[in-house]
């Protein structure tokens, strides 16, 4: 694997690093029994370069050929066209060399990969998040992209030029409509899509529940600049469209080192605090850091840092693999889960409670935005009519008028507490008021 299964040679299979179809079926069974649903990660954009369909002469309209290199770039840096030996001809790959992009103009390309959503649907896929959505389909003339003005020497090499051409091209919500038609209603489809709110939210109605949120990934930590995203996001949704937010990824910086371990407990009663679906990166819920990582594992080589091991507990290697295995990279020295277990006010405890106050209290899912502050460290919104949220994004103390009774804090060491015109906050301090009886 060129990336860590980025890169599929059989849509059928399960690669033997990480198990076997068996391994998948308890799997299934086991999240069944749990109540959990369990969502795919369905990667159409491209294979490995070692799928049979890549290697077969009577398959070559199945992917990208030229003549000659269009000037696009990959995402991973460097020129998104290699040039294979054997025909002298180009093949166009949005992401590796080894992960060459397939032809979704194709019509036997749709049908093969349509087959393979409903395969995982028949061993008990719930649903799919869609990688790489916006690069699905490519322009059908290869124009040149446009170079970008604001591209400097030392910046991302990717940003060289606007993808116009490569991204977010139109054809790409014909395919999301395939992919909704075969997946039927009852399958939560989500898409991976970086775009700019106005674009994002046009995938509502092409057939997704949930083109994916990552705008808080970038954000400028401050209350102005999470404020003014919220609300321009709400202002975007189309109605009845079921936001979400992604806190952390598997190719961004953790999100105890983007925004400081102090901030962590904010971030998380942000998170799980805003209305919709939050998207929860696992390991944040301990406050992982990024790890110091000697052996580079990524071929991007920039993000091994947030793809450390799970720290289940003292055990050997934490608990994630055996004593004498070597886990793929190195533990961070993060409290563990059974630690933060047996910490009533650990950072684990917290999001537990956070989750536990959502299931019932359904105005913190559900119920209506309305920021009322964002300035000065303070980002106050109130949730529905029941609930105001005051969150102290600065290190200093705070105040913010409000009145109620505080529901949670992100110390966990206010529950109950009455609130009569004035509600003071610690520098990074969070906390969920109840506001009026429903
Ligand atoms: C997006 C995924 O999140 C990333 O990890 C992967 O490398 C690329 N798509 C290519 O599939």
């Amino acid at each position: 694997m060129a990336d860590f299964g980025y890169d599929v040679s059989d849509h059928r299979d399960v690669d033997p690093v990480f198990g076997t179809l068996e391994d998948f079926d308890a799997l299934a069974a086991e999240a069944r029994r749990l109540g959990l649903r369990l969502i795919l990660d369905y990667i159409p954009n491209h294979t490995s370069d070692r799928h049979p369909w890549f290697r077969d002469p009577a398959r070559r309209d199945w992917y990208l050929w030229r003549d000659e290199p269009t000037n696009w770039r990959s995402v991973f840096g460097g020129s998104a066209w290699t040039r294979d030996p054997a025909s002298g001809r180009f093949y166009y790959h949005a992401y590796l060399a080894e992960q060459p992009d397939l032809n979704w103009r194709h019509p036997a390309v749709r049908e093969a990969m349509l087959d393979v959503l409903r395969f995982w649907i028949a061993r008990g896929a719930d649903g799919f998040r869609i990688d790489a959505l916006r690069q699905l389909v490519k322009d059908d003339r290869f124009r040149d992209n446009p170079p970008n003005p604001a591209w400097r020497e030392g910046d991302d090499d990717y940003g060289r030029v606007i993808p116009r051409y490569t991204t977010d091209r139109p054809e790409v919500a014909e395919q999301v409509a395939r992919f909704r038609a075969a997946v039927g209603d009852e399958r939560l489809l989500i898409g991976e899509l970086y775009l700019p709110f106005e674009r994002l939210v046009t995938y509502y109605a092409a057939g997704l529940d949930m083109p994916a949120n990552f705008h808080l990934l970038s954000a400028a930590w401050t209350a102005e600049a999470i404020g003014a995203l919220v609300d321009a996001y709400e202002a975007a949704l189309p109605d009845g469209a079921w936001p979400n937010w992604v806190l952390g990824n598997h190719d961004r910086p953790r999100l105890a080192s983007r925004v400081g371990p102090e901030q962590a407990r904010v971030a998380a009663m942000l998170l799980l605090t805003l209305r919709g679906t939050p998207t929860l990166y696992y390991g944040d819920e301990l406050g992982l850091r990024d790890v110091d990582v000697d052996v580079p594992r990524d071929p991007w080589r920039r993000r091994d840092p947030a793809r450390s091991p799970m720290p289940w507990d003292g055990g050997p290697n934490a608990g994630f693999a055996p004593a004498g295995a070597e886990p793929w990279l190195p533990l961070g020295d993060g409290a563990s889960v059974a630690d933060q277990r047996a910490d009533p006010r650990s950072l684990l405890a917290l999001h537990r409670a956070l989750l536990a106050l959502r299931r019932t209290e359904p105005a913190l899912w559900g119920g209506g935005h309305e920021t009322v502050a964002a300035g000065d460290g303070v980002l106050a919104y109130r949730r529905g009519r029941t609930h105001l949220v005051v969150l102290n994004l600065a290190a200093e103390r705070r105040e913010h008028p409000a009145a109620g009774r505080v529901a949670l804090s992100t110390g966990l060491d206010r529950d109950g507490e009455a609130v009569a015109g004035m509600l003071a906050l610690r520098g990074g301090e969070g906390v969920v008021l109840r506001i009026a009886e429903p």
